[in-house]
């Protein structure tokens, strides 16, 4: 499939240098996504058994479907995301595995091309990591109701994002919340990282704009048909959150 004229073309994840350096510290400017790495897992542990279906919307690297290989190898996995560079170190990364596809898109080709053939069939289990609020917000509910359509009855859509906060006042203590996190883990580690300029972008009216309170994530959801919407965990800005298909065959 071949990328439309969008957002992600103008973005820093077109840039294979910002990608190169997001990978390497990415476990310390983002503690929450170990966190959402060992939720994810008990949430498949508890949720699934054999055979299982997965898509991983913006997989960037294959971190997360990697992890849900080493639990159960039998996995059937697409990783979709529009980063050439992300889906090259996904395939090196998960290269000892069967049953793994890659597709190079945007959200935004999701919504508006025909649908990629490896994403026919229905999914049990949708997964998303830091990536669903790079689409604008005015496609989100699209995203959720496609999302909402690729998986099978009783299938669940599991994300971890950042949200924007509900006053100014909370959004400075959350960001404080952020940086003294990260000042702990680079120091534990031993690893520098240029943490400044990774927060500061956060603040872009670019990144922000596209933004939405986790209490308009749920509702987008609901609105989107998911049943059983819940927040699985929240820290400052940071949240995993998610919603089961019931009823209803696969429009995937
Ligand atoms: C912050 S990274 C997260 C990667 C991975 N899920 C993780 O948590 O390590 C965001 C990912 O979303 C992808 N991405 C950004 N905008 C996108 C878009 N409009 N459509 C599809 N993927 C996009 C980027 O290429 C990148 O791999």
């Amino acid at each position: 499939m071949t990328l439309k004229d969008n957002d992600f073309d103008i973005s820093q994840w077109a840039d294979d240098a910002y990608v190169k350096k997001y990978v390497e510290s990415v476990d310390i400017i983002i503690p929450d996504r170990r966190v959402f790495l060992d939720i994810l897992s008990t949430f498949f542990a508890t949720n699934f058994s054999k055979g299982v279906r997965v898509l991983d919307l913006g997989s960037g690297d294959g971190f997360f479907i990697e992890r849900l290989l080493n639990i159960d190898d039998s996995i059937d996995a697409v990783l979709v995301d529009a980063s050439p560079e992300m889906l090259r170190k996904a395939g090196d990364r998960l290269s000892a595995f069967e049953n793994i596809s890659f597709v190079e898109s945007t959200f935004e080709g999701l919504l508006d091309d025909a649908l990629p053939q490896e994403l026919e069939g229905g999914f049990d289990l949708i997964i998303s990591s830091l990536a669903i609020h790079h689409i604008a917000l005015n496609r989100r509910g699209e995203l959720f109701a496609r999302i909402h359509s690729l998986l099978k009855d009783g299938g669940r859509f599991i994300n971890f994002d950042i949200s924007m906060s509900i006053s100014d006042g909370l959004e400075d203590f959350y960001i404080k919340l952020w940086e003294e996190r990260v000042i702990r883990l680079s120091k534990a580690s031993g690893i520098e990282v240029d943490y400044k300029s990774f927060m500061a972008k956060h603040s872009d009216r670019d990144h922000h704009d596209k933004l939405s309170t986790l209490d308009g994530q749920l509702s987008t959801l609901r609105d989107a048909s998911f049943k059983e919407v819940d927040v699985y965990y929240k820290h400052g800005l940071f949240a995993v959150y998610g919603g089961l298909r019931k009823g209803g065959s696969c429009g995937g």
